[in-house]
């Protein structure tokens, strides 16, 4: 049994993995600054933790003797735009309290994830490879960075098993991201089955990565298991498919006929202007084995369903 400390557990991606992880056999304890969904308690033993508080990342870590953490809160990047202040505590601060503490407790791995947003403008857009040019501009996209190369640096430095992968746009029905430049990819159907229609705010031909939330499930926790002698590298792209809020349009439209769409973009152009249009994964396919399932068609199909029937069940 490997006990896994998993902060950010309230967030879009924990709510779907830490169920999943429960699933394996694993042992969740489940942190975040606000209680869970109901229906989390029954995978995981839950602790209130704000990660920016070092002393309290570090008690709960020494207390529950963890075997690995996956640090999953932070401040996305339309956010962090916002109140970059606050992302640099979350995120960066964050991001040392809890390496410094595995460091102490002797924790054996730990999975932070990284993101499309640590590439900047300079990166090249198409097929972009696992290692090249990162200099992003937004704080959100920094602390990426910083993420990668402290959690590197802890592992040649002091041997511990850092992993993060860089995910793309993540769709998924159980939470809704919060504040990300990605996000009209998942109101659009929030919106499209409640009301009809939907302003988005990026410009309809804006080609973006993204993921359903089984891909991004299954790509962490491959790679949280993978064998560490497979590992070349530490940080990796993870692809699944690249879209425009145009073609997922139209996708929709086979479910919502009469689905109206506007366009108006906002200060979130700038920061996807930004991002690679589409990533090349094969260092994660060579050295873990990394292979999506969800194509566009297949994304809206599970996304238009799920949505569905959680937004019946609640009327
Ligand atoms: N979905 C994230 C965002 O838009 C990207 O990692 O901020």
């Amino acid at each position: 049994m490997t006990r896994i400390l998993v902060t950010g557990s309230a967030g879009q991606i924990s709510t779907e993995l830490i169920p999943a992880l429960a699933e394996r056999g694993y042992e969740i304890i489940a942190t975040d600054i606000r209680p869970p969904p109901e229906d989390e308690l029954e995978f995981a033993e839950f602790q209130i933790l704000d990660v920016t508080d070092s002393q309290k990342v570090d008690s709960l870590i020494g207390k529950f003797s963890v075997d690995a953490i996956i640090h999953n809160a932070s401040i996305l990047s339309a956010k962090g735009e916002q109140d970059p202040l606050l992302a640099l505590n979350v995120n960066f601060r964050g991001l040392e309290n809890v390496l410094l503490a595995a460091k102490k407790h002797r924790v054996k791995k730990v999975l932070i994830p990284s993101s499309i947003a640590a590439f900047g403008p300079q990166t090249p857009k198409d097929h972009t490879p696992n290692d090249t040019i990162m200099r992003p501009t937004t704080i959100y996209g920094i602390s990426k960075v910083y993420v990668e190369l402290l959690g590197e640096y802890f592992h040649s430095k002091y041997g511990l098993d850092f992993r993060s992968l860089r995910y793309p746009g993540v769709i998924s029905a159980k939470t809704k991201p919060g504040g990300g430049t990605t996000d009209w990819a998942v109101e659009i159907f929030y919106e499209g089955i409640e009301t009809g229609s939907y302003t988005c705010f990026v410009k309809k031909d804006t080609i973006m990565p993204m993921m359903a939330m089984p891909d991004c499930i299954n790509a962490t926790i491959q790679l949280f298991e993978a064998p560490e002698e497979n590992l070349i590298h530490r940080s990796f792209n993870v692809a699944g498919v690249s879209f425009t809020p145009e073609m997922l349009e139209t996708e929709l439209k086979r479910h919502i006929p009469d689905l109206q769409v506007e366009y108006k973009p906002d200060f979130r152009q700038l920061i996807a202007d930004s991002w690679p249009r589409s990533i090349d994964d094969s260092v994660a396919r060579e050295e873990w084995g990394w292979k999506h399932e969800y194509d566009l068609p297949k994304l809206v199909d599970y996304m238009f369903s799920d949505l569905s029937m959680k937004l019946k069940s609640k009327v």
